[in-house]
This record gives structure tokens, sequence and C-alpha cells, in this order.
């Protein structure tokens, strides 16, 4: 039997919402939610708003802690490692890049972060990857000197890449990282992202609402409603043989049809 990149199993989490009279309030925001995800693949998580996606990218990245439940990385528990090393092997692509790319440091600056807090590299280690880095998704070393604000919006995006692939990751979640960019530029970076993971044998984590992307781009579904994993298959089985009325609601109303091929 081979062990999974990613285990997880019976994720939990309760959000605290405060007191009722001297009753704490919790709201469930995931329920039982286990899944795996191998080594080169790509996992798509879909579901309407508030049902959970980010909740669960957030535990996976460790900016949330869970309740209850397990995370396994190569059978290992993900926090028996210490912060550093998690950075080091899953790593996030924030939604957007105007907003999560601090405006005053500079590119260079930018993806250096990572490195000065998470490795011994010494300076010019460090400017040499950011380099590489900046090559590895199509921009030039020269980017290293501009502000974000000098740059177009894929290239930002772009630079939001190149910052979550620093550390070297094996997994790289991307919460709606790509639904708001225009048509033109979300074929480049979901492109330059196959490429990467051809290259690099990354694994992707996908959260998006659009359909139609997360078809062309994974190799498996899982639909979350409420908290609950309502369904897990292969990209093209969960499109031609949507088993549950939730996945068959959701495919319906973004006009992508089904049982017909
Ligand atoms: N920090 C928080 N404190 C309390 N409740 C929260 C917090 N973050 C999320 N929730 C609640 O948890 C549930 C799941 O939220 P989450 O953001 O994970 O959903 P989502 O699937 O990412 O939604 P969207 O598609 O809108 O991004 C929601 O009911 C939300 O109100
Ligand atoms: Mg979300």
């Amino acid at each position: 039997m081979t062990t999974a990149l990613l285990k997880v199993n019976q994720l939990n989490k309760r959000y605290f919402n405060g007191y009722r009279g001297l009753r704490k309030q919790y709201s469930q925001a995931l329920s039982d939610v286990s899944f795996e995800l191998n080594a080169g693949e790509t996992l798509a998580i879909v579901g309407e708003a508030g049902s959970g996606k980010s909740t669960l990218a957030r535990i996976l990245v460790g900016a949330e802690p869970r309740s209850q439940g397990e995370i396994l990385f190569e059978g290992v528990p993900l926090d028996s490692h210490d912060v550093a090393k998690r950075c080091k092997l899953i790593r996030m692509i924030f939604q957007d890049p105007n907003t999560s790319l601090n405006p005053r440091l500079s590119i260079g600056d930018l993806l250096a972060e990572p490195l000065r807090f998470n490795t011994t590299m010494d300076k010019q280690q460090i400017r040499q990857q950011v380099f590489d880095t900046l090559r590895k998704v199509g921009l030039l070393p020269e980017h290293a000197e501009f502000y974000p604000h000098m740059i177009s919006e894929g290239q930002k995006q772009r630079v939001a890449v190149a910052r979550a692939l620093m550390l070297d990751p094996k997994i790289i979640i991307a919460d709606e990282a790509l639904t708001a960019l225009d048509f033109s530029v979300r074929s480049q970076i979901l492109n330059l992202l196959l490429t990467l993971q051809q290259e690099l044998g990354l694994s992707y984590i996908f959260v998006s609402h659009n359909l139609g992307i997360i078809r062309q781009f994974s190799d498996k579904i899982m639909v979350m409603h409420q908290g609950k994993v309502v369904e897990k298959a292969r990209t093209e089985l969960l499109f031609s043989q949507p088993q549950h009325e939730y996945t068959q609601r959701l495919i319906a109303e973004q006009g992508l049809l089904f049982n017909r091929k």
C-alpha cells in the first residue's frame, strides 16, 4: 500500500461565536471532512459560499487551528513538524494579489521574505533563488527591483505564484486565486501552473466557484455543502455522472451539461 502525500481524516472545525447569556455559541464550519491527495495530483474543492472551503484551506496551511481530526503528510501528523517545515510543505496562493502583496516592498523583497523567515540561506543564495524563481514564472530578474503597482495584473499573479514557490513546497493551495482574472490572463496562469506541476511534481488544491476552470484543470473533485463533503469523484466522472443532488444543481446552474457527451 502506498501512503498518500496528504491524508485528512475526519477534520472538524467549530468557530466560537461569542456568548448568548452564559452559554458559548459555536458554529460548525467543517464536519468530518476526509480526503487524500497524491503527489502530482490536483484536487478541486467546490461548494457554495459558506460551505467551509476557505476554512479547510486555512487549516491546511496552518493559519487556523482545527477542532478535531487528523492531517497526515506522508503518513506523519503535519503538526509534528515545526512551522518553518510546515511552510515548506504546503503554501497558499492568496485570492487577490492587490491586497496580499505588500505595496511597500519590492518584488524582490516580497519573494525573499519567506526565505528570510524560514531558512538559513545567506543574502547571495536568497538573491539567486529570487532570480531563479522569477524566471520559473516567466518574469525577469529585473522585475525584482519593481514594486507591485508597476506591473500588470497578470504579472502580479505570477509574483503571487513565485512567492508560493519560494520554499519549494510539495503542495500549493489556491483559494479562488484565479477567479477574478480575465480569461486570457487566467489561461496563462493556468498554463504556468500546469507546466510547474510537470516540472516540479507539485500537487495542487484548487478552491473555486467556477466549475469550468476546475473541469479543465483538476484530476478529482470534492464537493462541499454546509461543511460536509457530499461527493468526491474523478473529474470526468463527476461531470458525466454527478451522484448528489447538490452536485447536479451546481453543474446545471453553471450551464455545464451532464449526461450528454
Ligand atoms: N473567523 C471566523 N469566525 C467565525 N465564523 C467563521 C469564520 N470564518 C468563517 N466562518 C464561518 O464558517 C463557515 C464557512 O466559511 P468559509 O469562509 O470557510 O466558507 P467558503 O466555502 O470559503 O465560502 P466562500 O465561497 O464565500 O469563500 C461560514 O458559515 C462562515 O460564516
Ligand atoms: Mg472562501
